[in-house]
């Protein structure tokens, strides 16, 4: 078993990676990024230098198609894309990166010689905004209404899945996370709080760029969620909704403000709710798959605190610069 992680020097990439490592998996990883900063912040010495590292591009589909045949990889976690908001602000750019970079994934697996099972990140952004359902939990079944060009990649990536199943019989799970949080979690329009818990630890103010509500999941139950859901020998092209605790940002900011005292009167939230609905049931995910963790919110925040606590004290948290793209 050898498993390629696509942008795995990114914020999910770097626990995926982590969590695969730990359990003594032969890891490579591919991203445009050379750098594993974030698996640096989360994971030790000896374990980071344990992954291959490849530099390159997703878009680029001979290296790709010539990585996974020749590099004897039979299972591939395929996170690498770009957010929201670069989306919205380019879509052929990221049309190009988020669905022919998912499509050359798919291409690798189906031309490597060799079964390739593929888990890769879709977005719960395939849904609409709150209005456009009648409220409740969203279902596998329920209409897809994404109102962002991120969210109709997406859609097109598992629809992509689909059809690969269907032609060439690869197996994918494609996961739907809504906002992760934790150490690591840098980029895109919900790093919002994760960068505020940031701002906390080092006594810095910071306002989250959103309000009303989001459906957090703690980044470490995000990766080993992906890892469960890579290994379980379940055949076809399955999308599964990812769990998680609703809060409303001003309610995130009082459980922040109870954690870390000090930090008081420092985060405020104040902007536009993101447009996805927020609740989905994830009894599917639960049937298929076993033993999917759940951190509640409240002791995922405290971790994440912890851990940026700890790397404050080792002056390796003010350079890691934040980045609002
Ligand atoms: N973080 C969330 O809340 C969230 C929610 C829903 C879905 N997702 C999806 O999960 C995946 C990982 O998200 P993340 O939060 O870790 O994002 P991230 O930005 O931290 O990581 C993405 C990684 O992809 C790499 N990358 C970008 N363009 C690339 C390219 N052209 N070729 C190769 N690598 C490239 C980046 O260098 C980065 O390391 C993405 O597919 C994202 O759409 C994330």
């Amino acid at each position: 078993m050898r498993i390629l992680v696509t942008g795995a020097q990114g914020c999910i990439g770097a626990w995926v990676v982590k969590a695969l490592a730990e359990r003594g998996m032969e890891v490579a990883s591919y991203d445009t990024d050379p750098d594993p900063a974030r698996l640096r912040m989360i994971a030790p010495p000896e374990l980071v230098r344990r992954v291959a590292r490849e530099a390159g591009s997703i878009e680029d589909t001979a290296r790709l198609k010539a990585l996974v045949r020749e590099g004897g990889i039979t299972h591939i976690v395929h996170l690498a894309a770009v957010l929201m908001p670069f989306c919205q602000a380019q879509p052929v750019a990221g049309a190009v990166v988020n669905v022919i970079g998912t499509l050359n994934v798919f291409e690798a697996a189906r031309d490597a010689g060799r079964p390739v099972r593929v888990a890769y990140a879709s977005s719960a952004a395939v849904w609409g905004p709150e209005e456009a359902y009648g409220g409740g939990r969203l279902t596998e079944d329920d209409p897809l209404k994404p109102s962002t060009h991120y969210g109709v990649f997406k859609q097109a990536n598992e629809g992509n899945a689909r059809a690969f199943f269907a032609s060439d019989g690869i197996s994918s799970v494609g996961l739907r996370p809504w906002t992760v949080f934790g150490v690591g979690r840098d980029r895109g329009l919900t790093a919002d709080p994760s960068l505020a818990l940031r701002a906390a630890v080092l006594g810095q103010p910071y306002q989250i760029r959103v309000s009303g509500k989001m459906n957090m999941q703690y980044v470490e139950d995000v990766a080993e969620t992906f890892v469960r859901c890579l290994l379980a020998p379940l055949e076809g092209a399955w999308v599964f909704n990812l769990g998680g605790d609703i809060v409303e940002m001003d309610a995130f900011v009082r459980i922040l403000e109870r954690l870390r005292p000090e930090a008081a009167g420092l985060v405020t939230a104040r902007g536009p709710q993101v447009p996805v609905a927020w609740a989905m049931d994830d009894t599917q995910l639960h049937a298929h798959v076993p033993d999917i963790p759940h951190t509640p919110l409240e002791e995922g925040m405290r971790k994440t605190l912890e851990l940026f606590e700890a790397l404050r004290r080792r002056g390796a948290l003010a350079a890691n610069v934040s980045k609002h793209t």
